[in-house]
């Protein structure tokens, strides 16, 4: 699937982001006091060496609302927001959805507000729903945000995906604008395939995962839908400033961007701080990465992504000018 906008003044434009990521740290070494496993697998195995722990009591919305506070404080006074949508996979109850609560939260009851489940996917999943509504006119200012909290689901006591998932929440706000600006979303590539659903699941209350087969698919289908994102843009790998893609693991970052011969420098990885952070981990990467001045104006910016669903997904923008 994909979406574009042709109409002027209806495209999805980045005007700001925020990100929150909780106070508890969580390093290898503590994982290895109480697990079989040890820094260097899974530092050599995965990248990560320090992953974020929801304090307790805390859940999605909690930080979900701290990030979309960051990203409004990003956006200035002006900004008016008329709906929000929450990535997530761990939202707080089954039933309602959990971004009306947090619209509420942050002050927003009355606006538009639903979740989107996509795993891994979901913000770029996010992105093409906020660049549909303002492309129809039904939004003129969307905040995405994506927010998980998987110690929520992981077993502490399972080695095999204990390490890998921390929680966390980053957020844009997205205004409508033109299809030439700096920010504006240029295409949006979607995908599916619920044949593989078991590959990514949650069985008996646990998250459970089949490492390597996950790994091999997130590979190939984060660079199949990056190849056909950038196709529909008109842009050459080699075109690409920042390729900031769901930070699974640094293994499957590095294999991806070797596949597409971008090359390190150009991949942004910051799955070592915070582990895999679900649908928090692209808005978190990019909010992380505007922070440390590693995205400029007028970079390109490549965003891809793969999650349970099996899901997939990629985007393309020029990074604009914020604060
Ligand atoms: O966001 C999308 C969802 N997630 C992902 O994208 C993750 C995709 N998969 C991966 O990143 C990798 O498959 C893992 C990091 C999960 C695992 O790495 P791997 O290189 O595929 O290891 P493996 O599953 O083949 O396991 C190798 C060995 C096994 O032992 P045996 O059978 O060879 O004796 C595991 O039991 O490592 C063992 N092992 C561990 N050892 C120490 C598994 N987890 C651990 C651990 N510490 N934490």
């Amino acid at each position: 699937m994909e979406a574009r906008s042709p109409r002027p003044g209806r495209t999805a434009v980045l005007a700001a982001v925020g990100a929150h990521v909780p106070s508890i740290v969580v390093t290898n070494d503590d994982l290895a006091a109480r697990l079989d496993t040890s820094d260097e697998w899974i530092t050599s195995r995965t990248g990560i060496r320090t992953r974020h722990v929801a304090e307790p009591g805390r859940s999605t919305s909690d930080l979900a609302i701290a990030a979309g506070t960051a990203a409004l404080r990003a956006a200035g006074p002006d900004a008016s927001i008329d709906t929000v949508v929450l990535a997530t996979s761990t939202p707080d109850r089954l039933v309602p959805a959990t971004a009306p609560a947090v619209a509420a939260g942050l002050g927003l009851a009355g606006v538009a507000a639903f979740d989107v489940d996509a795993v891994c996917s979901g913000f770029v999943y996010g992105l093409a729903v906020a660049n549909g509504l303002i492309a129809a006119g039904t939004a003129r200012q969307v905040l995405l945000i994506g927010a998980d909290t998987f110690s929520a689901i992981v077993d502490p006591a399972d080695r095999t995906t204990a390490p890998l998932f921390g929680d966390g929440a980053g957020a844009v706000v997205l205004r409508a604008g033109e299809a030439g600006e700096p920010g504006a979303l240029l295409a949006v590539e979607l995908g599916s395939d619920g044949a593989l659903a078991d590959l990514i699941t949650v069985r008996d209350g646990w998250f459970a995962m089949q490492g390597q087969a996950v790994y091999r698919q997130a590979v190939t289908r984060m660079a199949g839908a990056a190849r056909d994102v950038l196709a529909r843009t008109g842009w050459q790998p080699e075109d690409v400033d920042a390729f900031v893609s769901h930070q699974a693991n640094l293994r499957i970052l590095r294999a991806v961007g070797a596949d597409l011969g971008i090359d390190a420098e150009r991949v942004h990885a910051n799955v070592t701080d915070v582990g895999n952070t679900v649908a928090a981990s692209i808005p978190l990467a990019l909010a992380h990465a505007h922070a440390a001045g590693r995205l400029r104006a007028g970079d390109r910016v490549l965003l891809s992504a793969f999650g349970g669903g099996t899901t997939w997904g990629a985007a393309t923008l020029v990074w604009p000018e914020l604060s």
